[in-house]
């Protein structure tokens, strides 16, 4: 790769486009967080399908804090949203169904939906609408086979969250069509406002079989301790006959590590924490990012609602890949084409406001001449 040729020749190449919390210079409670893994209850085997009881508990007491209802007893504990993505598939999908997946959205999809032999097709998040869903459009790419649609809330790289009404419409819509929702929310907490449109897939109405996904990796910034959970909403019968089929599921697995279950009361609890400072690096460098990238320039910043991605919208003189190039070999700048995202046009690039503030700065100095006012 480019940038790892330049470090090679000496370039002290700027990356712009961390994601790992755990590289990003954030100051967490170390002794705390190691000290959790210690309780004497590790010491013992003793396999649940859902997951530890009282790890659900302090999931569910976590949510309620955040004003979000969820029941223990809906609840399933993995080990990352990944695996739990596994198993809804294998859940709802024979192979060669399909879920409908958004796009521009995380790359992942594809890749977790292929390895249960279930096809992505893809319905297109629209610009128009801020990147939000629109109903119509979702159905006219709705594959016969399809069993279930993804949403991402908020969208990552795009920040933007599900809507009350738009919320109403999809469920009115899955409801009617027999498929299910899956709504990943890894990123809920972050949000850089308030808006009182904004909905978790936790709230009803449930008219359709609803899953919504969530994990340490971002919500305590901790993707290392591998602990994620699918909670199951929707009417009755079907509710229930889900979790039954999904506790067999993981029980074919068998659990998360105890350690980890045992902590996670305690690492839910220094949350606020992590996340304010998080929240923090986030609203500098967005800050950066506005005195560089000032009104009258060719670039624009996109605007967006959350998350720890920022896109900015580049003259089409050059495809976001050459753009891509340019920064890193003339700056020794990196940062994300994106069609990394699928973006259905040119040019866009992402950045991680997660990226430490002084790396930031530079790698943003260094690109200020390309982003002057024209
Ligand atoms: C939208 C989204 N979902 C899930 C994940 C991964 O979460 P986990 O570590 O729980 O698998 C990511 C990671 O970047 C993500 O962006």
């Amino acid at each position: 790769m480019a940038a790892e040729r330049l470090r090679a020749a000496g370039a002290r190449v700027l990356d712009l486009t961390l994601s790992n919390p755990t590289r990003a210079g954030l100051a967490y409670p170390e002794a705390e967080i190691l000290a959790a893994l210690g309780d004497a209850r590790s010491l013992r085997y003793e396999p649940t399908a859902k997951g530890l009881l009282e790890a659900r508990e302090a999931v569910a007491a976590w949510h309620a804090r955040q004003g979000a209802v969820a029941h223990p007893e809906q609840m399933l504990l993995a080990a990352s949203t990944s695996e739990a993505y596994g198993w809804l598939f294998k859940l709802l999908c024979e192979p060669g169904d399909a879920v409908m997946a958004p796009r521009p959205s995380y790359p992942l999809f594809e890749c977790l939906a292929t390895l249960d032999g279930v096809r992505t097709v893809q319905y297109p998040l629209l610009e128009e609408l801020r990147w939000g869903v629109d109903v119509a459009e979702l159905e006219r790419h709705l594959d016969e086979r399809a069993r279930a649609v993804i949403l991402v809330n908020p969208n990552n790289p795009t920040g933007t969250y599900v809507k009350r009404g738009e919320w109403l419409k999809l469920q009115e819509f899955a409801a009617m069509r027999g498929l299910a929702l899956i709504v990943d929310e890894v990123f809920f907490d972050y949000a850089w406002g308030e808006d009182g449109r904004r909905v978790s897939s936790l709230e009803g109405p449930h008219l359709a079989l609803t899953f919504t996904l969530s994990g340490l990796s971002k919500i305590a910034a901790l993707p290392q301790m591998k602990l994620g959970w699918v909670h199951v909403a929707g009417p009755e019968e079907l509710r229930r006959e889900a979790l039954e089929r999904l506790e067999w599921i993981a029980d074919s697995y068998l659990p998360v590590s105890a350690p980890v279950l045992h902590a996670a009361e305690r690492w839910l609890e220094w949350t606020p924490a992590v996340q304010e400072a998080i929240q923090e690096r986030v609203w500098r460098n967005r800050q950066v990012l506005g005195e560089v990238v000032q009104e009258g320039s060719a670039w624009r910043v996109m605007p967006a609602e959350g998350g720890w991605m920022a896109l900015l919208d580049a003259p089409r003189i050059h495809s976001e890949e050459e753009w891509a190039l340019e920064f890193l070999e003339q700056y020794q700048v990196l940062v994300q084409p994106g069609y990394f995202f699928d973006f259905q046009r040119e040019a866009l690039v992402a950045v991680s406001l997660l990226t430490g503030e002084e790396e930031f700065r530079e790698g943003l100095g260094r690109l200020s001449r390309i982003f002057r006012p024209v």
